[in-house]
């Protein structure tokens, strides 16, 4: 009987825990870690993009994939801009080879759904309307 009530004790503890974690509320769009100040009023919402739970799940450990560093139009291998935002060195105007602001971030995030046939594509599955 004593077993009993303690079991029927943790799982009730569990659920409380369960229902406690889930209303935290999730990454909301004043939180999100894109820098999106360089493009003054927003013409969709923001787009979803959870950093780390994204980048878990999609597998990638290696941070220059997207903090990539170019010198003289060059990749530089080992090393990463994760301590920038991408409007730090991306303006809106292209220039040159360098993608404008918008061009960069979609580029980088469709290109990669794209060849890994995972992950949105279509405008209105990353700027979710709240
Ligand atoms: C899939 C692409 C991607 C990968 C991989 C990635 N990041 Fe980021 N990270 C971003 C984007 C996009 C931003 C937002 C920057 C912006 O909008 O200017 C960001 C922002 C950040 C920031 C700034 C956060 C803030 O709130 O100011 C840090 C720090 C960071 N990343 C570190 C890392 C580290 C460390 C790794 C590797 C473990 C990593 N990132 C891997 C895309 C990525
Ligand atoms: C330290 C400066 C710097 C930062 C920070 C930076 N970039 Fe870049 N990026 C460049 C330069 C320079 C080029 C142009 C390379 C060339 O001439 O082809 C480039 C090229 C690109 C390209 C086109 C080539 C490619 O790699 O696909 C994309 C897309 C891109 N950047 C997206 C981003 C995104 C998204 C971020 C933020 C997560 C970011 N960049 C952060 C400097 C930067
Ligand atoms: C190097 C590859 C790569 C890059 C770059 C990348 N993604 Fe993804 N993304 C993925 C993969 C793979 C998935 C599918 C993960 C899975 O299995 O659920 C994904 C899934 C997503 C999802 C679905 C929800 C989630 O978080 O799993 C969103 C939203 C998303 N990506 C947004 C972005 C945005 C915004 C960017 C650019 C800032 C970006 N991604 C850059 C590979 C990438
Ligand atoms: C893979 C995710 C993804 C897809 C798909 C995508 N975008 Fe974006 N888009 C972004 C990210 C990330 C940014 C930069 C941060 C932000 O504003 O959300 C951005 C920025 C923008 C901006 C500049 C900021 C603003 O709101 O004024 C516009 C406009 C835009 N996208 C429109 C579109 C349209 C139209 C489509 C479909 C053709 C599209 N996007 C598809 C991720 C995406």
């Amino acid at each position: 009987m004593m077993r009993h009530k303690l079991h029927r004790y943790t799982i009730y503890c569990s659920v409380v825990l369960c229902i406690t974690l889930c209303s935290i509320p999730a990454f909301s769009q004043e939180d999100t870690v894109l820098k999106v100040e360089a493009f003054g009023t927003l013409e969709r919402p923001i787009s979803a993009f959870d950093h780390d739970t994204h980048n878990e799940k999609a597998e990638i450990q290696d941070c220059a994939v997207c903090h990539h560093v170019y010198k003289d139009g060059k990749l530089v291998e080992g090393e990463s801009s994760e301590d920038q935002a991408c409007s730090e060195c991306h303006t809106l105007k292209a220039q040159g080879s360098q993608p404008g602001l918008r061009m960069a971030y979609h580029r980088q995030c469709k290109e990669c759904h794209v060849e890994k046939k995972k992950g949105p594509v279509a405008c209105g599955e990353c700027h979710v309307k709240k």
